[in-house]
């Protein structure tokens, strides 16, 4: 199997440091051969060279089975550049239209929702990954002017919905409480989310052995906090996903342990811890590299391999309740510690 590796900017690199160890170790025991081919991609590169994603990186990465990403971001490049012209432009590139990220606060660990503990955390959000805001619709008229007008469309494709609330139901209905929720505005998107909500009951009626619900999203935003309990599943569209899986990545103890990834069941998926480039602790050992191994076991498990994405997950909780701090600086060991005890467990 033939993984693209993406480093990227800040403390990626160091996190995909140790992702790429715990595969290592991951396919000595499961007997795997791994291949790994880098691109020097991010914010650097752009500085250099002003490139963000050249083509023949795009020909090469359609060549990987699976890619592993980093983080992209630099404090010299205007917001929204590397974003659109790496990110975003992979996703699209290689029609990764589910973002699925697991929230989960592992056993062990302190989140920040008192009186809530493993038992209570532990769902997964269903990202539409390839429409919504996130299409680039928009425009400007008088720009600079007081009379500028700045619009942002929202695209929601009747086949681009349909596919990702099909594999929320698939999902829902493979987990023990096979339960969906529609995380959505339909009181004030009364046309892009009227679709979702049709598509939502349609398909819900072929599922009938999942519950399905529908909540609006200030309202899971709400329930997130004081009885996250409640979900188990959660298909929500692109801005929404963006914004409450930060949220979700905060009650499950922070971007440090939080993996997404963005799926093409049929194609090139790409997996990558869903925090930053966190600057301030770059090239220090200081980052806490679980979200990235994490990911690297999201990997696994959607590359056909669900046992060694489940040693993977089941080393990671490990070692996250073992530790004293998830955060970067506060783990009593160093990022290359973190990567070498997951390692041995996924061995053992
Ligand atoms: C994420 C990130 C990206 C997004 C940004 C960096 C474009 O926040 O993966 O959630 O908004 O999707
Ligand atoms: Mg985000």
């Amino acid at each position: 199997m033939l993984i693209g590796v993406i480093p990227g900017d800040g403390t990626g690199p160091e996190v995909v440091a140790e992702a790429l160890k715990v595969l290592g170790a991951t396919a000595s025991r499961f007997d795997l051969t791994l291949e790994y081919e880098t691109f020097d991609i991010g914010g650097e590169r752009y500085l250099r060279t002003g490139e963000t994603l050249p083509d023949e990186v795009v020909g090469s990465l359609a060549e990987v089975d699976a890619i592993m990403f980093g983080a992209v971001g630099h404090a010299d490049v205007k917001p929204g550049i590397l974003e659109q012209g790496i990110i975003l432009r992979l996703r699209r590139e290689f029609d990764q239209y589910i973002n699925l990220r697991p929230v989960k606060l592992y056993e062990g660990v302190t989140g920040p929702l008192a009186g809530k503990d493993h038992h209570d955390i532990d769902f997964v959000v269903v990202r539409e990954n390839t429409e919504g805001l996130y299409v680039g619709a928009g425009g400007f008229s008088h720009r600079g002017t007081a009379q500028e007008v700045a619009t942002e469309e929202s695209i929601n494709t009747r086949f681009g919905v349909d596919r990702a609330i099909r594999f929320a139901f698939d999902l829902a209905a493979s987990r023990k409480r096979k339960h969906l929720t529609f995380c959505g505005k339909t009181n004030v998107l009364v046309h892009s989310h009227d679709l979702w909500m049709r598509v939502f009951e349609e398909v819900g009626a072929e599922y009938r052995d999942v519950e399905s619900a529908y909540a609006n999203v200030d309202a899971v935003c709400a329930w997130m906090v004081q009885s996250p309990e409640r979900f188990d599943v959660i298909v929500t569209d692109n801005m929404f996903g963006d914004i409450i899986t930060d949220l979700g990545a905060a009650i499950q103890g922070g971007l440090v342990v939080a993996a997404g990834a963005n799926l093409n069941p049929d194609g090139i998926s790409m997996f990558e811890p869903i925090g930053g480039t966190a600057p301030d602790v770059a090239g220090s050992g200081k980052i806490n590299p679980l979200a990235a191994i994490g990911a690297a076991g999201l990997l696994m498990t959607h590359s056909d391999q669900p046992e060694a994405g489940k040693a993977i997950e089941t080393a990671v909780a490990s070692v996250a309740g073992s530790l004293p701090s998830l955060a970067a600086g506060e783990m009593g060991m160093s990022t290359s510690d973190v990567g070498d005890r997951v390692a041995d467990l996924v061995t053992e």
